[in-house]
């Protein structure tokens, strides 16, 4: 008999692409093959993300889409995680009766036992459904355990999970729960075992990241935590996603001076008006933000900063719009995500009333996505004669004899040279550059 294969597709953030990669190895420990093909598959797993409105409608998308896959091949279990399962739970197996399984984040683990009882009620009949449920960092550390030892040349390790800060639109508190770090030894044994398996470029990850260790006795502060991973021997250190609020001098300071902490930083903003920061509940004002981002630059004058930004909050006049598209031209970012303010459920800001309407919302991240790219475009045109170390991920797939790998400020760069570089780290100057890459040729030592 050939081996059952798996599809997994993924949405949301890195916290999803982290969850099925150790969904991935679970499987593969018990037998599964890895598909991406729909129609091969035996489990079709979607890990899901209930952000913004249309990202959790997407999901039903899919599923409905697979209904006469599913006719014709009832063995097929098909699965919905992340965050819209642990929203919706059972409202989904009622919604959509062909699922098979719904399973909150931290579920996770348990899915291969689910998939056996699966087979085992289809075989004899019996077993117990699996239902939904809730539990807190069920398995996780066996999970994690055993991800360790996929390898790859760039990684990343959650170090805490949840969120405490309530920002009023949005729904992680509400899907991943409050704040809970894991100890540094747990973390530690993580990476150092990640760069046995030869790791060069790790980001530490949590919805909330420099806001690490609170609650937890013992825990090291955050700045500490980083100079540990720091002396365990990894080339490269990042971090995201981290709040301006709980930014410490100690962690402005390891800028420019912690070697491994690379010049590239998401610093997520969401608007530049103070009266809609102060409405979103972020705890911090345009002036201590540009303060911040002062600070960070006159340490580390290269910095490559990356923010998100959310237009048409309830409230937001075009004066606070046009706050925000000042304090993007102050700060220069190298990149930005944007996006429409959306309604979530259960959220502070779902009674907040002057809701902006559709097509000025709309407009407004017209103007600001423009914008934004001609800042792109000119940061990225700056790096033209520049020197950038790339460590080399890939062939580019677009050109034979192009490589892609990216610089220490999370810019891409493509450049022609052999396979045997991928792994390496090496000197590329910068010859072109676009939107989103930049292309060079190798220098030569
Ligand atoms: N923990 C991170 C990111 C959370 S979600 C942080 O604090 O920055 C990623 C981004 O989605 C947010 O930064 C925000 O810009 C956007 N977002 C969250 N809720 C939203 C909503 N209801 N409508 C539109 N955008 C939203
Ligand atoms: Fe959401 Fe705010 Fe927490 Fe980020 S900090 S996850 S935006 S509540
Ligand atoms: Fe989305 Fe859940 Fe992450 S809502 S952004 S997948 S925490």
């Amino acid at each position: 008999m050939s081996p059952p294969k798996a599809c997994l597709v993924t949405f949301g953030c890195q916290m999803n692409e982290y969850d099925s990669g150790r969904l991935a190895d679970l499987l593969a420990a018990k037998g599964w093959e890895a598909t991406s093909v729909r129609e091969e598959a035996d489990f079709i797993f979607f890990n899901t993300c209930s952000i913004r409105e249309k990202a959790a409608r997407r999901v039903l998308n899919h599923v409905e889409q697979l209904r006469p896959l599913k006719k014709r091949k009832p063995g097929l279990i098909i699965g919905v995680g992340g965050c819209v399962a642990e929203q919706e739970g059972e409202a989904l197996l009622r919604a959509a009766p062909w699922l098979d399984l719904v399973v909150g984040p931290q579920h996770l683990p348990e899915i291969p036992r689910m998939l056996e009882n699966l087979a085992r009620r289809a075989a004899t009949g019996r077993g117990e459904r699996p239902a939904w449920s809730r539990e807190n960092l069920a398995g996780l550390g066996e999970a994690q355990g055993r991800r360790a030892g996929a390898g790859g040349l760039i990684g990343q390790v959650t170090i805490m999970q949840g969120c405490d800060n309530y920002c009023a639109y949005c729904v992680v508190p509400y899907l991943r729960g409050p704040e809970l770090s894991r100890t540094a030894g747990d973390i530690l044994d993580e990476v150092k075992r990640l760069i046995d398996n030869g790791l060069k470029d790790l980001t530490l990850l949590g919805q909330n990241v420099n806001s690490y260790g609170r609650g937890l006795a013992g825990a090291p502060s955050f700045p500490e935590l980083l100079e540990q991973v720091a002396a365990a021997g990894v080339e490269r250190l990042r971090f995201t996603t981290s709040h301006p609020k709980d930014f410490s001098p100690r962690l402005v300071g390891l800028f420019g001076r912690l070697g491994p902490l690379c010049e590239g930083l998401h610093l997520p903003v969401q608007s530049g008006s103070d009266h809609v920061l102060q409405a979103m509940r972020r705890v911090y004002s345009r002036e201590s933000y540009l303060r911040l981002v002062d600070d960070l630059r006159a340490r580390c004058p290269g910095l490559a900063l990356y923010t998100d930004i959310i237009v048409g909050f309830p409230g937001e006049t075009e004066k606070d719009f046009e706050d925000t598209l000042s304090l993007v031209e102050a700060v220069g970012y190298d990149a930005m995500f944007s996006f429409k303010y959306s309604d979530r459920p259960q959220t502070a800001s779902l009674a907040f009333e002057s809701k902006v309407p559709e097509e000025e919302k709309g407009r407004r991240l017209r103007v600001l996505q423009a914008r934004q790219k001609e800042i792109t475009l000119a940061k990225n045109a700056a790096h033209v004669g520049q020197v950038m170390d790339v460590l080399v991920e890939r062939e580019s797939g677009r050109y034979d004899g192009q490589l892609t790998g990216r610089a220490r400020n999370f810019k891409l760069i493509h450049f022609d040279g052999p396979p045997s570089l991928i792994g390496q780290t090496v000197p590329v100057r910068v010859t072109e550059a676009w939107a989103a890459s930049l292309r060079g040729v190798r220098v030569k030592i």
